[in-house]
């Protein structure tokens, strides 16, 4: 996506670290549910390192991404945090964690292989007894078409997106998200731009499935945020002994 690309600096404006204080602590607490000593913990697909801001008050955080400029506007946000950039189907970090987290970055997988991927090399990067969380975005049980819109202004630049999610084939294991993005820099001089992004869908069952199959037992839980009423779940994924 042109987002996390030639568009990454306008990221802390279109999605500002601030909205994410209330999920990080939401999922902070699964967390420490499951695993209450977490000292270590991993990101895959940290973006611009807004869950990590929060999360790095209670455990040390690795932030990893595919890409080279997001990971650029997490050092600003995260200076403290090592940073390295890979693949989260591939990367090799070389330690194990207490914790990998994984936020809506694994929505990008439409591959049931990729998903399997992505969970074995998880397990190799955690400890016996780590947690592997994972916030996928969207659930075929949950799911439904939406739109939402934002940004903000900041020093002296601002946007605002539109972004509309539909699923075009129920089905494949696949939904369509289109974004607009209209931007006006210092100058004064406003810009427009269109991504598109297919996101995975699949069902609890099959996540279920995927994680056994990497050696791990699911557990859904529910999370409610305060200002949207539907229905997200996050998977708590224990590593039975
Ligand atoms: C919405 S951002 C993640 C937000 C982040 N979890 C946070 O709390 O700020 C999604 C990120 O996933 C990354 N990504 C997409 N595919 C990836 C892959 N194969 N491996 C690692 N990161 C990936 C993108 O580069 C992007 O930075």
């Amino acid at each position: 996506m042109k987002l996390y690309q030639e568009l990454a600096t306008w990221w802390p404006l279109l999605s500002p670290h601030t909205e994410y204080e209330e999920e990080a602590h939401l999922f902070l607490k699964i967390i420490q549910q499951y695993h209450p000593a977490v000292k270590e913990a991993l990101e895959f697909g940290s973006g611009g390192g807004s869950n990590a801001f929060y999360l790095k008050k209670h455990f040390s955080m690795t932030l990893t991404d595919l890409s080279p400029d997001m990971l650029e506007v997490s050092r600003e946000l995260n200076p403290e945090c090592p940073h390295m950039q890979g693949d989260m189907r591939t990367i090799e970090v070389g330690r194990r964690f207490d914790l990998v987290f994984i936020h809506d970055a694994i929505t990008y997988f439409t591959d049931k292989d990729d998903l399997l991927a992505i969970m074995k090399n998880a397990k190799k990067h955690l400890k016996p007894d780590g947690l592997l969380f994972i916030m996928p975005d969207e659930y075929t049980e949950t799911f439904e078409p939406r739109t939402d819109h934002g940004g903000v202004d900041k020093d002296g630049r601002g946007i605002r997106y539109l972004e509309w999610t539909y699923d075009s084939d129920p089905e494949d294991h696949m939904l369509e998200t289109e974004y607009a993005y209209v931007m006006r820099d210092r100058d004064g001089k406003v810009t427009h731009e269109h991504d598109s992004m297919k996101g995975g869908l699949f069902s609890m069952p099959e996540w279920e499935e995927l994680l056994r199959e990497a050696g791990f037992q699911a557990h859904f839980e529910r999370v409610v945020f305060s200002d949207d009423p539907r229905s997200f779940f996050g998977i708590a994924a224990t590593q039975p002994h």
